[in-house]
């Protein structure tokens, strides 16, 4: 069994400004997978906090999975992306394509969501945007991949020939 962490980067629903629907989606998500939860927690967009978090996560807690929601986009405190990028050590551009090209078939607006995924060590981390209904698009195309990556990134026996 794999074990995930949720956690949303949100500097309103940090101060309970705004209920956090995207987190517990994402961990309902998760357990109907089949994924451990080791926790969800909603933080602030501030950038150094996101990353004490998500080395809380993968290094200490060991994390097969951390997916992040929020803080993708342009305002000046969507630091996600960035804080991301500081402590994964190989990048998987074709995560964020993939998603961004998903996405664009539902909503022009895919392409303004920067977020990016990469692995840290043993575990993996994908940054998605925050609303409620992008989680909900983004996570139905993950469905193909995570298992398949996740198995490979454990060094696992996972077939690449066997689809599903
Ligand atoms: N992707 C999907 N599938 N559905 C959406 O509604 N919204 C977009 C984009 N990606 C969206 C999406 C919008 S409007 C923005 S601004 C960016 O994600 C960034 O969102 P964030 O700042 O909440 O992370």
């Amino acid at each position: 069994m794999f074990k995930a962490a949720v956690i949303t980067c949100s500097d309103k629903s940090s101060q309970g400004l705004r209920e956090d629907r995207s987190g517990p989606y994402i961990e309902e998500f998760l357990r109907d997978a089949g994924f451990e939860i080791a926790d969800r927690i909603i933080i602030s967009d501030d950038k150094e906090t996101i990353k004490t978090n998500l080395l809380h996560f993968t290094d200490e807690r060991g994390c097969d999975l951390v997916i992040t929601t929020g803080g993708t986009g342009f305002s000046p405190r969507d630091n996600t992306p960035e804080a991301t990028k500081e402590i994964i050590r190989r990048e998987v551009p074709g995560i964020g394509e993939m998603l961004r090209a998903e996405s664009y078939k539902l909503t022009k607006r895919a392409y303004l969501s920067r977020s990016v995924c990469g692995i840290r060590d043993r575990s993996l981390i994908i940054n998605l945007p925050g609303s409620p209904k992008a989680v909900k698009e983004n996570l139905s195309f993950l469905d193909d991949v995570l298992d398949h990556g996740l198995k490979l990134l454990q060094n696992l026996d996972a077939d690449c020939g066997e689809e599903g």
